[in-house]
């Protein structure tokens, strides 16, 4: 039996912009993480169990634009594989689905790093990263690649679409609040709104994207001198240029006031916006405060993750 984990993410800087090649920072959340344990199975063929979802069906009763199904056929495909082994799946994942943590990432990376474990050949990162890159177009529409890269190499990213993985050090250690709308909010939706908005008007809406560019190239700059004052002044920033893009909605907008009220260095919403999550910048020891402080303004769970220095 083989078993794989594969983190949650969010984004700190630069989500949707970074569509349009600016860069975003983005880093690992290993609180919640997906899992696929893959074992033999004595009634043939290939078995997916995902209790998360009410999914219990054999490979071949799936569509073939199923994104579980996409992922587990371009595994066998790139391995070389045309007869499938009797295996079974079991995919299990506590990172919240449709909310801008990356769960559809990491569970393609779940599923490419135990099924290539188990037929003895496991892929290299950069072939996790790949594969998984190609499911997200069927979440998405079309990702820029940050969510599969951060759940792949689960290590703080500064990324620029099509350009090679680099990473950021982190000056001193600084602690997120995460909070859960609990609107679920697809992203291939938020990013398509987006994307009209873009073909309408391309020159405003690139015009904004680079202010986005600046904003996430001084919050690079901010965390690597361990300013944490600066980065949650950058943080509202962008919160405000998303707001301007139209990815954030009431539900985002009142978490990021209540955060402020409670003292948040800075807040802004993180992922693909209209629901899902947003994030809270605090001093480590008021944490447990913005926490209660979300809950109270309607958020429906926290998760508290502390970016540490490296
Ligand atoms: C989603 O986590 C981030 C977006 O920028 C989409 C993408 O980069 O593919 C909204």
């Amino acid at each position: 039996m083989i078993s794989s984990s594969a983190p949650g993410k969010i984004i700190l800087f630069g989500e949707h912009a970074v569509v349009y090649g600016q860069p975003a920072l983005a880093v690992p959340v290993t609180q919640v993480q997906a899992t696929v344990t893959v074992s033999e199975n004595s009634r043939g063929g290939v078995w997916v169990e995902a209790p998360n979802i009410g999914l219990s069906s054999a490979l071949t009763q799936l569509p073939a634009e199923h994104p579980l199904a996409f992922v587990i056929k371009s595994a066998f495909a790139s391995l070389g594989i045309a007869r499938l082994p009797a295996c079974t799946l079991y995919i299990q994942s506590t990172i919240p689905v449709a909310a801008g943590l990356g769960s559809g990432a990491a569970v393609s990376v779940a599923i490419l790093r135990a099924l290539s474990a188990h037929v003895g050949r496991p892929f290299t990162d950069p072939q996790v990263n790949g594969l998984a890159f190609e499911a997200e177009k069927l979440y998405h529409g079309t990702p820029s690649g940050i969510d599969n890269t951060v759940v792949t190499f689960a290590r703080p990213v500064y990324f620029v679409k099509g350009q090679p993985i680099k990473t950021f050090r982190v000056g001193a250690s600084f602690t997120l609040v995460i909070g859960d709308t609990g609107i679920s909010a697809p992203t291939k939706e938020s990013v398509g709104a987006l994307r009209s908005l873009h073909q309408a008007d391309p020159a405003h809406w690139d015009a904004i994207f680079s202010q986005v560019g600046e904003i996430v190239w001084d919050a690079r700059q901010a965390i690597e001198r361990g300013d944490t004052t600066e980065l949650g002044k950058l943080m509202d920033a962008n919160h405000a240029l998303l707001q301007e893009m139209t990815v954030s909605c009431d539900e985002l907008d009142r978490l990021t006031e209540a955060a402020h009220k409670a003292g948040a260095l800075g807040a802004k919403l993180s992922g693909g916006g209209r629901g899902g999550n947003m994030i809270a910048l605090v001093l480590k020891d008021k944490a447990p405060a913005m926490a209660e402080a979300l809950l109270a303004a309607g958020a429906k769970r926290t998760i508290v993750t502390t970016v540490r220095a490296r």
